[in-house]
């Protein structure tokens, strides 16, 4: 199969709308794209890609998958490992680059100036030994959702600057709510599941403490020391305190369900719950507002997870063609923006942040950019094929601890060693 007379003409045209792929086709491939299905992802899909099937006459399916981006990666690499031809496009997270690469089609070179256009730390995290071999769609960078009229009826003027306020402020809130008759609500609710949700989480907290970022970028395992266990003992009070004891299986949308209906002071949620919380069937429309996460105690650098997602194109599909041109609609502009209008995601192309339309239908998103400019990440570019097992031994550790199964300082200490011996230090 051969890319050239629509590469060609991509390479000529630096506005990626729909319009570009027009007339390039000859004949109307059957394309199929799988992703997680979380908040209106999957039900705008349709809309989203419907020009561009328009103006190549190709059509495409959306294969919903669980919103789990764990379970997602775990069947991903079983169907490709098989060399699966049925699917042609993954939409694929930020973390996965490195360990699926072998399976995916290298786009340098038609997306190449597509690419200039997007924040270049996105386009090198989807880089692998000089392939690109995803095109990001958008990014991701968490927000603490507060409710303001609750802070105000108990007589808060600001949002928690640290996680001990945070702590403190949810627990006064929830015992005066329920003294009223406020039976349902809870302090904060956030990812506490066996998941990559409570690796991205409970890196927030250390990092937020002074506890480094589980592995260094230089590649040392940073993570057993007094802060990373401090932000974890404190962690592990919340779940039947502030939080229910339902938030240890909790990942974004249980949060956000909880939150939606008007049940907790506080979430830790990405910017795609936003726009949903302000849809009309929400009950906290026009009730809340986003601020960065608080920081430990005595510690003044917030952090925030950087997240995000991606589409690859399968080296195993026979519509390779249909599917480059499908991927660089995603990451071109005109889809980017009415993701950013319908989702509240964050577009990854840097003109977008000054888009008068955008600004209007989701201000959190000119708000985010700094905040995603400064997301830390997860340690997959220096562990590499190893990131997955890096991060499941680590929210295996969290989570017993936040489970009351094992103390934090013996977590960390047994975490360090099976580090060690994963990677051979
Ligand atoms: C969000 C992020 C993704 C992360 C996931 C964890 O979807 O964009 O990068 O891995 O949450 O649950």
């Amino acid at each position: 199969m051969t890319i050239s007379l629509k590469s060609a003409l991509l390479r000529t045209s630096a506005v990626v709308s729909a319009a570009a792929f027009a007339a390039t086709t000859v004949a109307a491939d059957e394309i199929t794209y799988v992703s997680g299905a979380t908040g209106a992802a999957i039900e705008n899909f349709a809309a989203l890609v419907a020009p561009w099937e328009e103006a190549t006459g190709h059509t495409v399916t959306i294969v919903p998958m669980p919103s789990s981006t764990t379970d997602q990666f775990g069947q991903y690499r079983l169907w490709l490992a098989a060399g699966n031809g049925d699917i042609d496009m993954y939409q694929t997270d930020v973390i996965w680059a490195p360990q699926l690469a072998d399976h995916f089609v290298d786009m340098s070179e038609v997306a190449g100036e597509l690419m200039t256009t997007h924040f270049p730390s996105i386009v090198e995290s989807q880089t692998v030994d000089g392939r690109l071999v995803a095109l990001p769609i958008f990014t991701d960078a968490p927000a603490l959702y507060y409710r303001t009229d609750l802070l105000e009826k108990h007589g808060y003027d600001a949002p928690p600057s640290t996680w001990e306020e945070l702590t403190e402020m949810a627990q006064a809130i929830q015992d005066a709510e329920r003294a009223e008759g406020n039976n349902d609500l809870w302090g904060f609710v956030w990812q506490g599941n066996s998941y990559e949700g409570l690796t991205c989480d409970a890196l927030e907290w250390v990092k937020s403490s002074g506890g480094g970022q589980i592995i260094e970028p230089d590649g040392t395992i940073s993570i057993n020391n007094p802060n990373a266990i401090a932000a974890l003992e404190l962690a592990a009070t919340w779940p039947g305190t502030i939080s229910p004891e339902g938030v240890l299986a909790y990942q974004e949308e249980e949060a956000r369900g909880v939150w939606q209906t008007g049940n907790a002071v506080f979430m830790r949620n990405w910017p795609y719950a936003y726009g949903l919380g302000n849809g009309d069937d929400s009950a906290v429309k026009g009730l809340f507002a986003v601020t960065t996460l608080p920081t430990g105690q005595g510690h003044d650098t917030s952090a925030a997870t950087l997240g995000g997602w991606n589409v690859a194109v399968s080296k195993y599909s026979d519509s390779q063609e249909a599917a480059i041109s499908l991927a660089m609609y995603l990451a071109g502009p005109e889809a980017q923006k009415q993701r950013a209008i319908n989702e509240s995601n964050l577009p990854t192309i840097m003109s977008l942040y000054d888009d008068a339309d955008i600004a209007a239908a989701q201000p959190i998103i000119p708000q985010w950019k700094d905040v995603f400019l400064q997301a830390v990440p997860r340690p997959s570019a220096p562990t590499r094929q190893d990131y997955n097992e890096v991060s499941t031994l680590f929210f295996t550790a969290v989570h017993s601890v936040i489970s009351g199964e094992e103390s934090a300082a013996d977590a960390l200490a047994d975490l360090e060693v099976d580090l060690e011996d994963l990677l051979d230090k």
